[in-house]
Formats: C-alpha cells, sequence, structure tokens
C-alpha cells in the first residue's frame, strides 16, 4: 500500500472510494455525523433499516452517495462507545485494508484520522492505521519479489496543515516499520530448506547494499578462533555451517554507545538427539524469528534515518540429530570460559546466544536487548498476546515495557530472581542448560543472564508472539519489529 496526507474538506473530491469509521451508537458523531449530513441522511438510514450497526469488524458500501463527490462510501464499525481504544482502531484499519483489497479498488481517501482514540495523539494514530492497514494485506512471496497485485494507494485526510504535518510523520515511521516488518514476516515464512545460515548471512550483505549498514560474517573456524564453543555444538549436528552475522547501522556520533541487539537464528529446530515429535515440526522453520526480528528493526531504524548507533548480532545455526550432534550428557565451554552440561539438546537457543552475548562485550553497548523463540514454557504461561520479558536493569525494563505499550507489540516482564538460579545447577559443569519443568521461561533467562552480566540486558522472549499457527492465519507476524522499532526511536531522545 501506498499512503500520502493530503488537507481536504469532506465536500471536496474524494475520488473512487471514501472511507469512514463510525460507531455503534444512537447518533452519528464526528466525521460520520458530517458525512451523514452531506449525504442527506443516507447513512442514518442505513442504521434505522439494520443494515449497518457500527460492529467492530462490520462494514458497510454505499454506491454513487449523494451528496458526496465519490463512487463509494465504505463505512467501518469500531463498536460500542464514542471513543475507541488503539486495539479497536487497528482492528478497524485492518478490516478497511482487506475490504478495499476485495473490491478491487485503486485508490481511496480515508478518514479515520479525525476519529478519537484514546491515548493516540495525530502522528500516533497515522502510525497505527498505516501498521495495520499494511499488516492486513501482506503477502509471502517465496522469491522476495513483489506479486503483480497492484498497489492500493491511500491518502489519509486531514483538516488542516498542522495535522497533515503531525499525520506526516506518523505515516513516515508506520511506513519504516512496515519495511521491516514485511522483511521479517517474509524471512520467517520462507522454508527452512531455502532459508539456511548462509541464506540469513546473505541477507545481511543485501542490507548493507541498501541502507547504511555494514556486514560481516564469521565463519566456524572464524568462531573456533574466538573459542564459540557453545554455539559450534549446536551446528556440528548439522551439514549446513553456522554463521556469526554481525551488522552495525551508525546514525549517532562516533563517541555514542550502540544499542545491541541479538537475535536467535535458528533456521530449522529438530530438537537434535533429543528429537521433537513430529507434529507441527515443520513450524520450527519459525525458530529464526529473534533474528529476522532483528534484520527488520535494523530496516526500520535504517528508513527512519535514526540518529543512533545499532548493532545486529545473529547467530545461525540449523539444529538436527546426527552422529556429530550433541548428545545428552555432553559438556561444552562457552566463550565466556564457563562450561555448560547439555542436559536436553533441544534447548538449542541459549546455547548459541549465550556465545553472542559474550561477543556483544565487545561493542560497549548503552544496552543489549536478545529476542529469541526460546521457550514453549512462555507460550503456556502468555499464549500468543505477549511476549515474555526479563531484564538485569528495571529502568531498561520498563523502557521496554513502555515501547511495547506504544506500538501494541506488547510484552509481559518475568521475574529474574536469584531463587529460580539454583535450577540450572550441575555436578559436572558451570550450569546445565535446562532448569526442569517448572517456570522454564524464567530458568531460560536465568542462563542468559549468566553471560550478560556486564552490560544492561534485557531478554525478550517471542515463542507465542512470532507467528501464527495452523489454518489459514499460519505464518509469521513480524513480531518484535514494531516494539524495538519504537524502542530506538525512544532512545534517540
Ligand atoms: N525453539 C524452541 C522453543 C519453542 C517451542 C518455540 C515451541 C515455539 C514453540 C526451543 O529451542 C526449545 O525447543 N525449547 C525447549 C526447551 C526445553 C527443552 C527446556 C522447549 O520449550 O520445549
Ligand atoms: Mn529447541
Ligand atoms: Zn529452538
Amino acid at each position: 500500500m501506498k499512503f500520502s496526507v493530503k488537507v481536504a474538506k469532506t465536500s471536496s473530491k474524494q475520488g473512487p472510494c471514501c472511507v469512514i469509521g463510525a460507531f455503534q451508537a444512537e447518533d452519528l458523531t464526528g466525521l460520520a455525523g458530517e458525512i451523514d449530513a452531506l449525504t442527506g441522511g443516507a447513512l442514518k438510514k442505513r442504521f434505522e433499516c439494520g443494515d449497518f450497526e457500527g460492529e467492530k469488524e462490520e462494514t458497510l458500501v454505499i454506491f454513487d452517495p449523494p451528496g458526496l463527490n465519490c463512487d463509494r462510501l465504505l463505512v467501518v464499525g469500531y463498536g460500542k462507545s464514542d471513543q475507541t481504544d488503539t486495539m479497536r482502531y487497528r482492528t478497524a484499519c485492518a478490516t478497511v485494508a482487506k475490504k478495499l483489497r476485495s473490491m478491487k479498488v485503486r485508490s481511496a481517501t480515508v478518514w479515520m484520522l479525525g476519529d478519537e482514540v484514546a491515548n493516540c495523539d495525530m502522528g500516533a494514530k497515522a502510525k497505527h492505521l498505516v501498521e495495520a492497514m499494511e499488516d492486513a494485506v501482506y503477502e509471502y512471496s517465496h522469491d522476495g519479489k513483489k506479486t503483480k497485485r497492484r498497489d492500493i494507494s491511500v491518502a489519509l485526510a486531514v483538516k488542516n496543515k498542522q495535522e497533515a504535518d503531525n499525520a506526516g510523520e506518523g505515516v513516515k515511521r508506520g511506513s519504516a516499520v512496515n519495511a521491516g516488518v514485511n522483511l521479517a514476516r517474509n524471512l520467517a515464512d520462507l522454508p527452512a530448506n531455502i532459508c539456511t545460515p548462509t541464506y540469513l548471512a546473505r541477507q545481511a550483505t543485501g542490507l548493507q547494499k541498501k541502507y547504511p549498514i555494514k556486514s560481516r560474517i564469521l565463519n566456524e573456524s572464524e568462531m573456533k578462533k574466538l573459542g564459540m564453543g557453545s554455539l559450534l555444538s549446536v551446528s556440528r549436528g548439522s551439514r549446513q555451517p553456522a554463521k556469526l552475522i554481525i551488522m552495525e547501522y551508525s546514525g549517532g556520533k562516533k563517541s555514542q554507545r550502540p544499542v545491541v541487539l541479538v537475535g536467535k537464528g535458528l533456521t530449522f529446530d529438530a530438537g537434535g538427539i533429543s528429537l521433537k515429535p513430529a507434529a507441527k515440526m515443520d513450524e520450527m522453520k519459525y525458530d529464526m524469528c529473534g533474528a529476522a526480528s532483528v534484520f527488520g528493526a535494523l530496516t526500520a531504524a535504517a528508513e527512519m534515518k535514526l540518529a543512533l548507533n545499532i548493532v545486529g548480532i545473529v547467530p545461525s545455526s540449523e539444529n538436527l540429530p546426527d552422529g556429530e550432534a550433541n548428545k545428552p550428557g555432553d559438556v561444552v565451554t562457552s566463550m565466556s570460559g564457563k562450561t555448560i552440561e547439555i542436559l536436553n539438546t533441544d534447548a538449542e537457543g541459549r546455547l548459541i546466544l549465550c556465545d553472542a552475548l559474550t561477543y556483544a562485550e565487545r561493542f560497549k553497548p548503552q544496552a543489549v536487548i536478545d529476542i529469541a523463540t526460546l521457550t514453549g514454557a512462555c507460550v503456556v504461561a502468555l499464549g500468543h498476546h505477549a511476549s515474555g520479558m526479563m531484564s538485569n536493569d528495571q529502568d531498561l525494563a520498563d523502557e521496554i515495557i513502555d515501547a511495547g505499550n506504544k506500538s501494541l507489540d506488547r510484552v509481559w516482564q518475568l521475574p529474574l530472581w536469584e531463587d529460580y538460579q539454583s535450577q540450572l545447577d550441575s555436578n559436572f559443569a558451570d550450569m546445565a542448560n535446562i532448569g526442569g519443568p517448572a517456570a522454564g521461561a524464567i530458568t531460560a533467562g536465568c542462563f542468559l543472564s549468566r553471560f550478560a552480566g556486564s552490560f544492561k540486558w534485557g531478554h525478550i522472549d517471542i515463542a507465542g508472539t512470532a507467528w501464527r499457527s495452523g489454518g489459514k492465519e499460519k505464518g509469521a507476524t513480524g513480531r518484535v519489529v514494531p516494539l524495538l522499532s519504537q524502542f530506538l526511536i525512544d532512545r534517540v531522545k
């Protein structure tokens, strides 16, 4: 979709389709009321006849509406009350996008920025609208090329220059986030026979061509020299060589310490010798969604030209059973020097992330955030709406929570109390890689925290939020690109 902002009057020419939102209320308020008056009550009549009630996700099309200079009037419901919240507003925007596509309209004038949304100014409304509309019409592409389907041009109508400036800012940011989300979704949706660690590494080179991002790829022998014994133990059981992908976006002053984003890039997780059950195992191609969100966040930051230094680190590998693969009981030595007893080879994410976290130290980061589809336990705890978040610094945790609330890409904090650490005790190494069935998302966080002692660190477990399983909806969501983008925007200040 292509978005623009224009200053207009409801009585001026609207083109093929004019779009408004309406509340499920007795009286038509705000813009809906204004439009209704122009049409001489045509809209009110549809309410009275019961053709349209303004319910959530409900739409109404009036062809050649009297008194309006357009071919169609599309009305979308916001649901009850005279003010909507961000979630319902986004739902209405998504409904509009899908409807425009099914109506095969090429361009539309959307008046929804005039409606009240709780806690949202004009810029935030525009950003949410642009993100929700684009999200609703995402299409997977096997070769990374755009589909034949024509782009819909959406003009966001506002009433004055001031509103237009504010909305324009929101559209810019929303479009930047969309570029990141689309990249992340598409990378994640690719099958694992295409999207290998080598393929991901090539994506980094692609970003370098398009944006001021420098990328560097470490191969297995270079990682071996660095002592990344934990990471390399995971890739040993795979024919695909592991890669450590490092990307640097330098929008800030040279002296500014970078924000480091670390993303789990398991391009396929069969579990290794601790083999996963067959059902839904295909979904483990999504085990690189943390990596995808790092690519996405860097893309969004570069699109916005943020005055910030950002480093993306993606450890990437497969996890497969093989004669060379990790065996339960094996002990490996991480880059930090700490030894790890591998009690379950399926807890491999933390094994590759710990060496990437140690590697992050050299950038003297102002903060490190790792993003990973780390535990099924997190899905059990929080389901598919909130990502799990843990941190060793409450100020950083609060910043992440705030970014999540603003972007509606929300997290819920889990405790990283000392009490949980002993679940990782091992008789044969400094720590075990699993902490038993209790509090699995937290003990995974505890494991990582042991490699994040020298910086402010946050960990986001996106196992429940990064993709939707089964049915028509199946596919990557692009989370947590919106959260990370908001976090980075706020870090500039
Ligand atoms: N990639 C999985 C986590 C996962 C599971 C994400 C299901 C999304 C849906 C991770 O590598 C894993 O297998 N974790 C194990 C850890 C356990 C062995 C301690 C898990 O959650 O079962
Ligand atoms: Mn696993
Ligand atoms: Zn995994």
